[in-house]
């Protein structure tokens, strides 16, 4: 098969994207696939166009490629793509909608409060956060809402922490989450064609949060997969992310991130397309689940809409 690989891209996870596009790379050539690289750019629908592609790979992070914009110009080229299609992309791209879309799914996540940078510019928004930390509670959590790799992530532990950590967070888009901080145990559960693969758990080495470096530097975190659980746990843990994977309409692929808490899992997000690196999650589920990353990359393939 023709595969137009789109890696890269100009989002704050190109270096992710470029990690992951490699990898798979490789495996599309270890397939004997004839593969052309693509990164996003003017000439993107001019180089599709010529290499007339009987399907893309998006192995593309954060926004632009993540959020629906790519997977809306294939669709509207005809190019089938892997991972979820436009709609999917968006709420999961969108921390917040997400999270709205899970609660009224029924489904446990963080209390949580949006602001948007217009809010705060425009409306005076900023006398609102005394209410906002009384709803939430201390520690929270301020993160942008369509950010991934843990970037502009802060714990809150103090109101006058707040103005701060939401201003950093701002700095990675228009809108930022303020969320409650839970305490657990960091799951990620990865699906592939609607099932789950086996859990893994992270645990980070010297840090309170699972940060960008912890997650990329190989040995900054130890990861165990299967994650130690009781039946019991799994199970739940594997309920609400399905659960959650179909509430934001995903297929292909993605994986869901929560944490496991003392009453059970709390959902953070879902990632509709995970991060296929050395380090990533998603390839270690599949590893534990015995598809080697040369099997993921084909099944992946096959799945694409
Ligand atoms: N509410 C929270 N409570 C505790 N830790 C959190 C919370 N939200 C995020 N974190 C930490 O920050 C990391 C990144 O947050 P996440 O919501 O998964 O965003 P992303 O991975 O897209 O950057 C999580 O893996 C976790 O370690
Ligand atoms: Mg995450």
């Amino acid at each position: 098969m023709k595969v137009a690989l789109l890696q890269g891209g100009r989002s704050h996870e190109r270096a992710v994207s470029l990690r992951s596009g490699a990898r798979v790379n490789e495996a599309l050539g270890e397939l004997g696939h004839t593969v052309e690289s693509l990164d996003l750019g003017p000439e993107l629908v001019s180089r599709l166009r010529d290499f007339s592609p009987d399907v893309a790979f998006v192995a593309l992070h954060g926004p632009e490629g993540e959020d629906g914009t790519v997977q809306a110009l294939l669709e509207l080229l005809g190019i089938p793509h892997t991972g979820p299609g436009v709609s999917a992309c968006r709420r999961c791209m969108d921390k917040s909608l997400a999270k709205y879309l899970m609660r009224e799914a029924g489904l446990p996540t963080p209390d949580w409060v949006t602001y948007s940078e217009q809010a705060l510019r425009d409306f005076g928004a900023a006398e609102t956060f005394p209410v906002a930390v009384e709803r939430i509670g201390l520690p929270l959590v301020a993160k942008p809402a369509a950010q991934g790799s843990s970037l502009g992530v802060n714990v809150v532990t103090a109101a006058e922490e707040l103005p701060s950590a939401l201003i950093s967070a701002l700095s990675y888009g228009s809108s930022a989450v303020l969320e409650a901080w839970v305490s657990g145990r960091e799951l990620a559960v990865s699906v592939l064609a609607d099932r789950v693969l086996p859990i893994v758990e992270a645990v980070p080495k010297d840090s309170n949060t699972f940060d960008f470096e912890a997650r990329y530097e190989i040995g900054g975190a130890s990861f165990t997969c299967p994650a130690e659980l009781e039946q019991s746990e799994a199970a739940e843990v594997n309920r609400v992310a399905l659960a959650a994977y179909r509430a934001l309409g995903c297929s292909g692929f993605s994986r869901v991130d929560l944490i496991l808490a003392a009453d059970g899992p709390q959902l953070l997000e879902v990632n509709a397309i995970p991060g296929m690196t050395e380090t990533s999650l998603f390839p270690q589920a599949a590893e534990a689940a015995g598809i080697d990353f040369v099997a993921m990359v084909e099944r992946i393939l096959s799945l694409a809409a």
